[in-house]
């Protein structure tokens, strides 16, 4: 067997069990891999402060060595859209109208596969360039657009989770789902067909995860929404990824749809689509039986707060998830949401709790409770436990894959300031959400 060993030194940023931020300011990480085998991905032997793990650096290894910058997890982004790249700062009066006049149009254009496969590459450098490591993402209704996406990220070793997007109703030609030839009627049975077989093409294939995905319940008939609790009952290992309660003409459609469902949530619920890895975007209208449910069956929300505060959909109740104790994390929602930067996301979801807690009347402790490492955390270790991926990614933890970041906090004028100035870890961490972007991220290091 050959080892490949690598030591990197820096201050070093990670979690405990708790989610308390740790921070060593010399820290150590040093990562393994078999080499004998191909496509093993490098995992974190050891990490912590350098002086008390220097001696754990075989002979003859060397140490890169990052003076002044700090080595910190990945970023995951816990529900993205990579075919609307161009959709990013549509405006419009609400979802719907988003969706019809901007979104679908660019949508339906990914049933070319050089269009999909150039948006591909596009997409994978922006998540890149923003330090998002690992992303469950949607991808649109054309089987060619699942494999341009899921063949670019298997060459760059990203983790990338994605899926067919499952929409045969309330869509225009071109984006519905469609038939095996133009005169027959079996598009539902078709979709579930090609889910399958792309499951099985690209599922646990190297760091790729497939996501079962409804886009949300007004495009999806009952029997694709059946088929769709069928399949992610058979492959319990897939992800299921949609949409629930983001907006209130949304929720008022589907209560027309179906009328016997309790709420939108238990629509989903009543075909076998809520349980451990289904992962629902904003959630913004759940109540606490909604909020139950999702804790009891495991299953979590994607808050995306850029996306809410720019189409106007409402603001996230992140003091009542805590409470519930359902799993929750941070998402860009691009192109509803308007950044890649989980900086720009983390600092929305704060923004968000100050507004709750004020229009509800409350004294502003929100920013206690939502605290600068909380934030982090959520976009880092807690959406990786909110995708049931925690002690594989998400934290520098040992055991856990090595994909992590060089942070320079020197890279940005006002943030150099701001940061040599930090008294806490707090005090640094809230400075980073507040002026950071995508200068801060001097490098990505994928295991
Ligand atoms: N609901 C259904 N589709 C979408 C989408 O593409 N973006 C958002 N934000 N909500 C949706
Ligand atoms: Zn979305």
């Amino acid at each position: 067997m050959t080892t490949t060993i690598h030591a990197y030194r820096a201050g070093l940023l990670r979690f405990d069990e708790a989610g308390q931020a740790l921070f060593d300011s010399d820290g150590l990480l040093l990562t393994a891999a078999d080499t004998t085998l191909a496509h093993r991905p490098q995992r974190i032997l050891a990490c912590g402060a350098y002086a008390a793990l220097q001696n754990q650096v075989p002979e003859g290894v060397p140490i890169q060595h990052w003076p002044d910058k700090v080595i910190g997890p990945g970023f995951v982004d816990l529900h993205v859209h990579y075919p609307q790249i161009d959709v990013i700062g549509s405006p419009a009066e609400g979802l719907l109208p988003w969706l019809e006049h901007y979104t679908f149009p660019q949508e339906t254009r990914f049933a070319d596969a050089g269009h999909a496969q150039a948006l591909a590459q596009v997409f994978l450098d922006e998540l890149q360039r923003h330090g998002v490591t690992t992303a469950l993402a949607f991808a649109t209704s054309h089987p060619v657009a699942v494999d341009a996406v899921c063949t670019a990220a298997l060459a760059r070793r990203m983790r990338l989770i994605t899926g067919l997007c499952l929409m045969d109703q309330h869509a225009p030609d071109g984006l519905r789902n469609p038939p095996s030839t133009p005169d027959s009627n079996d598009a539902t049975e078709r979709s579930l067909i090609d889910s399958e077989v792309l499951i099985q093409r690209w599922h646990a294939r190297e760091r790729l995860g497939y996501a079962i995905t409804p886009r949300f319940v007004p495009t999806c008939s009952e029997a694709q929404l059946r088929g769709a609790g069928e399949l992610a009952a058979r492959y319990s290992s897939v992800w299921v990824q949609s949409h629930v309660s983001e907006n209130r003409d949304e929720i008022a459609w589907v209560r027309q749809l179906h009328p016997q469902a309790r709420s939108y949530l238990d629509v989903y619920h009543q075909f076998g689509l809520v349980r451990p890895r289904s992962v629902y975007a904003h959630g913004i209208y759940l109540d606490d039986t909604d909020r139950l449910l999702l804790r009891e069956q495991g299953s979590a929300i994607a808050v995306s707060p850029t996306s809410n505060l720019f189409l106007g959909s409402g603001l996230f109740d992140f003091d009542a998830a805590q409470r519930s104790g359902h799993l929750h994390g941070l998402a860009s929602d691009v192109g509803g949401g308007t950044s890649f930067s989980p900086f720009a996301t983390m600092r929305a979801a704060y923004f968000t709790a100050r507004m709750t807690l004020e229009s509800q009347g409350g004294k502003p402790k929100a920013g206690l409770q939502l605290a600068p490492s909380r934030l982090w955390w959520l976009h880092t270790a807690g959406a990786a436990q909110a995708l049931g991926l925690d002690g594989v990614v998400g934290n520098l933890q040992v055991g856990a894959e090595a994909d992590f970041l060089v942070l320079n906090p020197q890279a940005i004028p006002l943030l150099a300031r701001r940061t040599q100035a930090a008294q806490t870890l707090e005090e640094w961490l809230f400075a980073c959400i507040i002026l950071g972007d995508d200068r801060m991220i001097e490098q990505v290091v994928y295991a």
